[in-house]
């Protein structure tokens, strides 16, 4: 494997003028060179990856978009990831249960914020994508065939007992780490269960295993929903109905998310998969080499997604709830404790490298959205220390002002967990920061992604309504 040292002096030997020192102009590249640099990187053009048939992927699209599955029936999937908003809610932190309207004007009760960002569901069905939320607190447990997940339904020890709530029906019938995740909305209160007292969903908080049995009874049991009889079996054919579970829920919205929010025909996958030189802009190409080189993005954005799937605290600022609720939203960490999962070293205000095609669409920024624009995001990553102290909250709208939180003592352990040479500064030019924006928001928008109003139903078998883009 190449270290970050010897990939910087490939990048060297590859420039035209050797190695840039800080203020100097920008290197020139052939475009072959710069194909080259990527690579070393581990940064490719994607292609499409589903091959779920389309009865799968009608049922997917609508269970997301219907509000029958969470327990007061007033919230989907859709009502969070909405495509009007890049497959999120264009909103620092989410609205659960209760609220009403997509994308950035959705309103509801702040007691009902999300701890964190929502993030956007784009090219998660890649073999690459091993894991899910901004702390991976889900990812498959390859020795076991099972996962690691805040439910024990899914998790399977070796010294198993008997009496858990252990559903080995559910890990069989689920494909992979997109499924799974499906199944987690469902069983979080504020987001879709909701509360003691609201449904029958509500009443069952706590036991995972019975709350989606519950949904499984609303969809296909007595008296169900007949329309839904007809789905399931024609995206299953194979599964006799008295077989139904909620693992079938689970793997039916994977292949709608791995299908339509595929974006693998960015400019920068023509680029580097197709060859097609002019695919990227002189300005994208000038900040392709400073993402590359002496912005140092790709030590962490690397990798065919501009992701290495790995954590790093970049000091962000706490903003909401967090973690727990506990208002110091440590990362990785908090949740891993939990599940059991390897906690490799020390780690904290670490979160998952976020992958980056579509990132132009896909605003508010980091875990908690606590960054609005691209351009700020940029500035932060090139001194977190400086934006960290001074970071104001007036960039996100005021209703979401009293969410930030500027403890000392956590700041000083942001920066302390963050990379020494991070810390130290990038120091890039205002015209590097100009052209690294213009990089990520041309080169890695995908066109089909832009508008994909399309997708939404205009009803649900449920007969519930579904929030309709103005
Ligand atoms: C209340 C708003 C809300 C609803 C409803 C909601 N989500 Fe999310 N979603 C979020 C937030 C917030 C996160 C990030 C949470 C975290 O990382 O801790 C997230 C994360 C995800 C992720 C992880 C993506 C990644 O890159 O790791 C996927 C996939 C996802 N949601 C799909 C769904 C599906 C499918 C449903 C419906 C079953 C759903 N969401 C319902 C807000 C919501
Ligand atoms: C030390 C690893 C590291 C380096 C170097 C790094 N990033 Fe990041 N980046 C991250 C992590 C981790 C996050 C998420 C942090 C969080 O939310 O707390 C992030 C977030 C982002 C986001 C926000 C994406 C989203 O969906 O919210 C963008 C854009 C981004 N980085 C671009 C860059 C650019 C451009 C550079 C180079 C100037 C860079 N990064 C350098 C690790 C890194």
């Amino acid at each position: 494997m190449k270290t970050p040292a010897n990939r910087t002096l490939l990048l060297c030997a590859l420039s035209l003028y050797g190695c840039a020192q800080i203020g100097e102009p920008i290197d020139t590249y052939s475009d072959d060179e710069l194909r080259s640099a990527f690579v070393s990187w581990g940064i490719q053009g994607l292609s499409s990856t589903s091959d779920d048939s389309e009865e799968l992927v009608e049922l997917g699209r609508i269970l997301f978009f219907d509000r029958e599955l969470s327990g007061p029936r007033n919230i989907s999937c859709g009502d969070c990831h909405s495509p009007v908003a890049g497959t999120g809610d264009g909103l620092p932190l989410g609205f659960g249960a209760g609220a009403i309207g997509i994308g950035p004007e959705r309103r509801g009760a702040i007691d009902i914020l999300t701890p964190r960002n929502t993030t956007p569901l784009y090219n998660l069905g890649h073999d690459e994508v091993r894991s899910m939320f901004w702390d991976a607190r889900i990812t498959p447990d390859d020795a076991r065939g099972t996962f690691f997940a805040p439910a024990p339904e899914l998790m399977a020890y070796d010294d198993q007992d008997p009496e858990r709530a252990y559903r080995p029906e559910i890990i069989a019938t689920l494909d992979g780490v997109l499924a799974a995740q499906a199944l987690f909305p469902l069983v979080t209160p504020p987001e879709m269960q909701g509360f003691p007292g609201q449904s029958e969903l509500g009443d069952t908080i706590g036991d995972a295993g019975a709350t989606w049995d519950l949904i499984v009874e609303r969809l296909l049991g007595e008296p169900g929903i007949d329309e839904y009889r007809r789905l399931f079996a024609e995206a299953f054919p194979e599964t006799h109905p008295e077989d139904f579970n909620i693992g079938h829920v689970g793997v039916a919205i994977a292949a709608f998310q791995r299908t339509s929010f595929s974006a693998t025909d960015t400019p920068l996958d023509r680029f580097l998969r197709d060859g097609e030189d002019h695919a990227l802009s002189a300005e994208a190409k000038e900040g392709a080499i400073i993402f590359l080189g002496r912005g140092r993005c790709a030590e962490c954005h690397n990798g065919p997604h501009l992701s290495d799937f790995d954590f790093h605290s970049v000091a962000v600022p706490q903003f909401g709830i967090g973690a727990f609720g506990r208002g110091d939203d440590t990362g990785v960490n908090a949740f891993r404790s939990l599940t059991g999962q390897p906690t490799p070293g020390n780690e904290d205000y670490a979160f998952r490298t976020p992958p980056l095609r579509n990132v132009a669409l896909t605003g508010p920024y980091f875990h908690n959205g606590a960054f609005q624009t691209l351009e700020d995001v940029i500035r932060h990553h090139n001194d977190i220390e400086d934006s960290l102290r001074n970071y104001s909250v007036e960039q996100v709208p005021e209703l979401f002002w009293g969410a930030y939180a500027d403890v000392r003592s956590q700041n000083e352990a942001r920066l302390a967990a963050a990379p020494s040479w991070l810390r130290r500064g990038l120091r890039l030019t205002d015209h590097e920061i100009e052209v690294l924006e213009v990089f990520l928001r041309e080169a890695l928008t995908d066109p089909n992604s832009v508008d994909q109003t399309h997708l939404i139903p205009s009803e649900v078998p449920s007969g519930l309504p579904v929030e309709q883009p103005n």
